[in-house]
């Protein structure tokens, strides 16, 4: 974990992040350039040397400290083999929603025990509030089925981990784990002070265990570059040299041709074009292309891409944007798939999207408030989802009911908007209404007529 404290103010963490490739520009900037006296860095040694490169050339002084970890990390002699010995404070990990689910189901088949979930695309409160029931001794779910993404600021008490496999499609190919993610994945066993002070590690397949015993046995190579961005300033004084270009093609441009030292290299910004490709085509200044290409949109999404581009054009059309425009008041549900629980999912990117929007361009994206609860809306219906998921064994359910779960078997109850603003938990069982809602068809459809 990289975290960047300056007063007292926490600004970030990522494990290595000067070195990320897609994210690593942030972190550089406010390194070099956050006004404050005194700059605390926690993180891996192997961005060490990087950090103490980029600052002597601004001729700062940097003292660094090196901490132990407090609790033992022991890598097993054996693999885990089978389900039937998993045990509670066990997270699995693999890399794609459908493993996780295909593996939550398996491990609950045998009938001793309920799995959280954690993966990158749940909404992030969905996010700390499964890892919370996980971490809770007292909670039925004891085991945690989860992608990378507990990597992502998640307090949690893990016992052991279980690597499910040590392959991870990247967007373009299935590769192998580095040494540093097997390590950071890792890492997430054992907690100092917690319940399970003494982290394991293991894999299911026998195969992949001399892969785990030696990448926790090497130390991570040091970070050689660190990743860079261009400020907007700097693109606008850029295009002056090409007047009649393309944001596309100003941007593009702009990376092959940028020279840079070695500690240094540009990250990765193939999102970004694919932006500013679609924004190209709309009549905006260079600031608001550079704005839709750094809002958090998953261009690989198609709802969530869709979603952009139904707001950059109205917004071009009128620079007034409202929710109604693009959603259609239609009763949201709880998903019973897992291809309507993956569009719920990413409906709720879209309405993050206009929360991020309605932060940037002042007033013309009104609606901030109902985006985000109906942001807190989408996040209940998913959380139904994984509960009545979980909750399919009557024989189970049977034995939770009576122990640990009073408030089951409750009844029906109606969620208001009210309710989710004031305390999402306390109506988190048996949503079935929402005030306003969309389908992702009435979002591409109305999208479509409009244009
Ligand atoms: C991936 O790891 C396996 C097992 O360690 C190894 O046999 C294989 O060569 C690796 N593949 C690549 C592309 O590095
Ligand atoms: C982890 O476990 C400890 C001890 O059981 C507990 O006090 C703590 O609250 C747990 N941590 C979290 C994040 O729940």
């Amino acid at each position: 974990m990289w975290h960047l404290i300056t007063n007292a103010l926490l600004l970030m963490k990522s494990r290595q992040m000067v070195g990320c490739n897609t994210r690593g520009s942030s972190f550089t900037r406010a390194l070099l350039g956050l006004p404050a006296d005194e700059l605390h860095l926690c993180g891996d040694a192997a961005a060490v040397p990087l950090v103490q490169k980029m600052l002597a050339a601004t001729g700062d002084s940097v003292k660094v400290q090196y901490y132990e970890r407090l609790s033992p990390l022991v890598p097993s002699k054996v693999p885990l083999g089978a389900f039937s010995n998993i045990k509670t404070g066990d997270c699995v990990v693999t890399f794609s929603r459908r493993e996780i689910y295909k593996l939550k189901k398996e491990i609950e088949g045998g009938g001793k025990h309920l799995c959280s979930v954690v993966y990158g695309s749940l909404p992030s409160g969905t996010r700390t509030r499964q890892a919370t029931m996980f971490n809770d001794e007292h909670n039925f779910c004891d085991i945690l089925v989860a992608s990378d993404a507990i990597g992502m600021g998640l307090n949690l008490n893990i016992s052991r981990i279980i690597f499910s496999t040590l392959r991870k499609f990247d967007g373009l190919e299935l590769r192998n784990l580095t040494v540093p993610e097997i390590k950071q994945i890792a890492g997430r066993a054992g907690r100092y002070g917690s319940r399970f002070p003494n982290g394991e590690v293991t894999c299911l397949n026998k195969e992949d265990l001399p892969s785990i015993h030696s990448a926790l046995e090497s130390s991570s190579p040091f970070l050689e570059r660190a990743g860079l961005f261009p400020a907007f300033d700097l693109l606008l004084s850029y295009s002056r040299l090409h007047p009649t270009r393309s944001f596309n093609a100003i941007l593009e441009d702009f990376v092959q041709n940028a020279k840079l030292s070695p500690t240094y290299f540009i990250t990765d910004c193939e999102e970004m074009l694919k932006v500013a490709a679609v924004v190209d085509e709309l009549p905006l200044g260079l600031q608001e292309k550079y704005l839709f290409c750094n809002s958090p949109v998953d261009m690989n999404d198609e709802i969530s891409s869709q979603g952009l581009v139904q707001f950059a054009t109205n917004y071009a059309k009128t620079r007034f944007v409202r929710l109604r425009e693009i959603f259609t008041p239609e009763m949201l549900q709880v998903p019973k798939t897992q291809t309507e629980l993956k569009e719920l999912e990413s409906i709720h990117k879209v309405l993050e999207l206009y929360v991020w929007l309605s932060f940037r361009f002042d007033d013309s994206f009104p609606d901030r408030e109902l985006a985000s609860s109906q942001k807190a809306i989408c996040s209940l219906l998913i959380e139904e989802f994984l509960e009545r998921f979980g909750w399919q064994r009557p024989m189970l359910r049977t034995r939770m009911s009576a122990s640990s779960r009073p408030d089951m078997g409750r009844g029906k109850a109606t969620v208001s908007r009210q309710d989710v603003d004031e305390e999402p938990t306390r109506a988190r069982h048996r949503v079935e209404a929402a005030t306003m809602s969309t389908s992702p068809s009435a979002l591409v459809d109305r999208g479509k007529r409009r244009a």
